[in-house]
């Protein structure tokens, strides 16, 4: 059955629109809804029959863990059995916001949210349809992105019927999503904070937040077993046609995108570019497609836009797409991720030395 999509107002929803919204969440049924960073598939967290239903509709691994959202951070009390000194500082400072803690999970949410792990993944979203939503249903909301298996998030209500039209109960439309990429998301091993993916907090205000409070600085894991060096990747917010990833000095990029382009116009390859870079390359061929990311000092801006474009690029029937790294600085370094994790191939420019 196809999905009912309520259109809403993304600063000052109608209670109407959240209460129908509610019913079905609160009845065991999914509801895909935008949250700050990406539109979140709900259901019910305490309800293993509605979390069930998530994996299903996604076509997603039992063993992979999926985010509880709460309306407010006073409800944490039920779900997790204790809250260490730093997680509770940063609860604190960034809630509601895109930051995800994982911390030892109580009893009563179903081991089936947190793939049988002791731990459980938290926030508190500070968009108003998120928030609405949540305290209408009365119920904690399990959500991972509302995206098929291994395809990139849905930033727009569009995106979402894409993937999941015929499977999910209601969609509510409020929009593009502010942010773009998914929450930040931390564990804690004694005192010390491990960011396992970086998102739409960047580390440096979780650093500063840390700092102040007299805790050292957050640790960056490297995510799979291969994600720090080049070459093959795990991928896992792949767009359907292959992405090549380039890093390295600009100019060093630039001569091999100049050089990949002129041997191949009359080939669609789609540009995931910065807009200096883009417009470095112009004039390009009419059978290229470019998605200009943005100015490289505004990494926000190719946040938000980074998921859509990849979508558009693949409407477009590109058969190739290139993408350069950003620096890895604010949200910089969550959109480097999601390209490294999104990259089918990752080629170094002007290093005599491979990784280093
Ligand atoms: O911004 C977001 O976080 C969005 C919106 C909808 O809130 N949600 C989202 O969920 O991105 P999802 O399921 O696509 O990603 C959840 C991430 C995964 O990398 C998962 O492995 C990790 O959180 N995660 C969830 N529970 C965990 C746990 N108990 N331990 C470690 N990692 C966990
Ligand atoms: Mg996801």
């Amino acid at each position: 059955m196809a999905a009912r999509v309520l259109q809403v107002d993304p600063v000052a929803p109608a209670p109407a629109v959240i209460a129908e919204a509610a019913a079905v969440l609160r009845a065991g049924g999914l509801v895909a809804f935008p949250t700050e960073t990406v539109y979140g598939l709900g259901g019910n967290a305490i309800d293993d029959a509605a979390v069930a239903r998530i994996f299903a509709a996604k076509g997603r691994d039992p063993s992979d863990p999926v985010i509880v959202h709460l309306a407010d951070r006073r409800d944490l009390g039920d779900l997790v059995r204790e809250l260490p000194a730093p997680a509770q500082l940063l609860a604190a400072r960034f809630w509601p916001g895109p930051l995800t803690l994982v911390l030892p999970r109580a009893e009563r949410v179903p081991p089936r949210v947190s793939a049988g792990l002791p731990t459980v993944a938290v926030r508190v979203p500070s968009h108003p349809v998120a928030r609405a939503l949540i305290a209408a249903a009365g119920v904690p909301v399990a959500a991972p992105s509302a995206n098929l298996f291994g395809r990139t998030s849905p930033t727009t209500a569009a995106h979402v019927l894409a993937d999941l039209g015929d499977r999910i109960d209601v969609v509510l439309d409020g929009g593009p999503t502010p942010a773009g990429v998914e929450s930040t998301v931390v564990a804690f091993e004694g005192e010390e904070v491990v960011v396992l993916r970086p998102g739409a907090t960047p580390v440096e205000e979780l650093s500063r937040c840390l700092a102040e409070a007299g805790f050292r600085p957050p640790r960056l894991v490297e995510r799979g077993p291969q994600a720090g060096s080049p070459g093959l990747l795990a991928r896992h917010y792949a767009p359907r046609v292959p992405l090549v990833l380039l890093r390295g000095p600009e100019r060093e990029r630039l001569q091999w995108l100049r050089a990949a382009l002129a041997a191949r116009p009359d080939r669609r390859i789609g540009l995931l570019l910065s807009d200096e870079e883009l417009r470095a390359l112009s004039p390009l061929a009419p059978e290229h497609r470019a998605r200009p990311l943005g100015p490289r000092s505004h990494p926000e801006v190719a946040a938000r836009r980074l998921f859509a474009a990849m979508r558009e690029l693949e409407a477009e029937g590109v058969e190739l797409i290139y993408a350069t790294d950003p620096d890895p600085a604010g949200l910089g370094l969550a959109v480097a991720d999601r390209l490294r994790r999104a990259a089918e191939e990752v080629v170094e420019v002007g290093r005599t030395q491979e990784g280093s």
